[in-house]
């Protein structure tokens, strides 16, 4: 296998800029693009603060952080990847954009080169189909954030070849995460299990299983879960995990993946979980406390 050198990266939101940086980390070449100069100069900047804050605690000596920032290079034109062995697209959830951006790149891109999309939802097949080399497109899956979540999939296709996707577990284990190899079905490994064990949740509710923190307590205490699955199901955002479930119930048709009734009315009173301060909990207070608008088993 050809040992990959350097690393493009596409989308310098919040997720292309940790990708741009743990692999500037792992000792590749990494030019970062992102079509919109501003979001191009932020991410690299939250880049060069991560690494000079390391440097500061010590956790990193003053010339490895500087040999790291020296091999991050940013552009605005996709034409800076042409000589990339792996380009990694990390821009908006859309298939026509990420069409539009593969067809450019496929262009501009050396034939070699591997494609790696870190779509969370879409098919990677329908992306690797608008391109001249399906069998050198893979997905990698990078988990929020980055630098931070210690696993990668890597998404087989039916059309990928090994190589690619061998390429794609050498990338993920250099990066320091696990790389696990999945097949492009929705919600590759780890959503096709979370996102039904989250609604379920919601639907055990529902039923009079028991009261919020009932549900929440029983996963922390009784299976060792760091958090309940409503107090995730809050934290993700309802929207979001609805949206992931419609995606999904799209693709199989199983009333697993559907939306529960309550989740939908809860979107549709703007709930959305933490970020609006509302959801399975209230968090507009110091500590959150079950919304007592829904909580049905509480004691009046
Ligand atoms: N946010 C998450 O938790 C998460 C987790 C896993 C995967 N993903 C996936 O990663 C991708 C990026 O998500 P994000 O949250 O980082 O988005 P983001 O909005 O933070 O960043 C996207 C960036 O892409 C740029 N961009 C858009 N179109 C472009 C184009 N044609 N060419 C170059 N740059 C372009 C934008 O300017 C923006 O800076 C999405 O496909 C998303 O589904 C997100």
């Amino acid at each position: 296998m050809t040992e990959l050198k350097t690393i493009g990266v596409v989308g310098a939101g919040l997720m292309g800029h940790g990708i741009a940086q743990v692999s500037a980390q792992a000792g590749y070449e990494v030019v970062l693009v992102d079509a919109d100069g501003a979001a191009l100069e932020k991410g690299l900047g939250v880049v060069r603060g991560q690494v000079e804050k390391a440097v500061a605690k010590e956790k990193l000596g003053a010339a490895d952080g500087e040999a790291i920032l020296a091999r991050l290079t940013g552009a605005t034109d996709v034409a800076a990847l042409a000589g990339c062995d792996m380009v990694i697209e990390a821009i908006v959830e859309n298939l026509e954009a990420k069409n539009g951006l593969w067809r450019t790149l496929d262009e501009a891109v050396q034939p070699s080169c591997i494609f790696a999309t870190n779509t969370s939802s879409l098919a990677v097949i329908d992306q690797a189909a608008v391109t001249s080399r399906p069998d050198r497109f893979i997905g990698l899956h990078f988990f929020n954030p980055v630098q931070v979540m210690r696993l990668v999939e890597v998404v087989r296709t039916i059309a990928a070849s090994d190589e690619a996707v061998r390429a794609g577990i050498a990338y993920g284990e250099r990066i320091g995460k696990t790389a696990v190899e999945t097949r492009d079905r929705a919600g590759f490994l780890v959503n096709r299990i979370l996102v039904p064990f989250m609604l379920d949740a919601i639907r055990g509710f529902e039923e009079g299983i028991g009261s919020i923190e009932a549900i929440d307590a029983g996963f922390r205490l009784g299976a060792g879960h760091p958090m309940g699955p409503l107090t995730l199901n809050d934290f993700v955002g309802l929207e979001t995990l609805s949206r992931a479930a419609e995606g999904m119930y799209e693709e199989y048709r199983d009333a697993r993946f559907a939306t529960p009734p309550l989740l939908r009315k809860m979107i549709a009173a703007g709930w959305y979980g933490k970020k609006t301060g509302l959801g399975f909990y209230d968090w507009s207070g110091p500590e959150p406390v079950p919304n007592p608008k829904i909580d049905l088993l509480r004691t009046v």
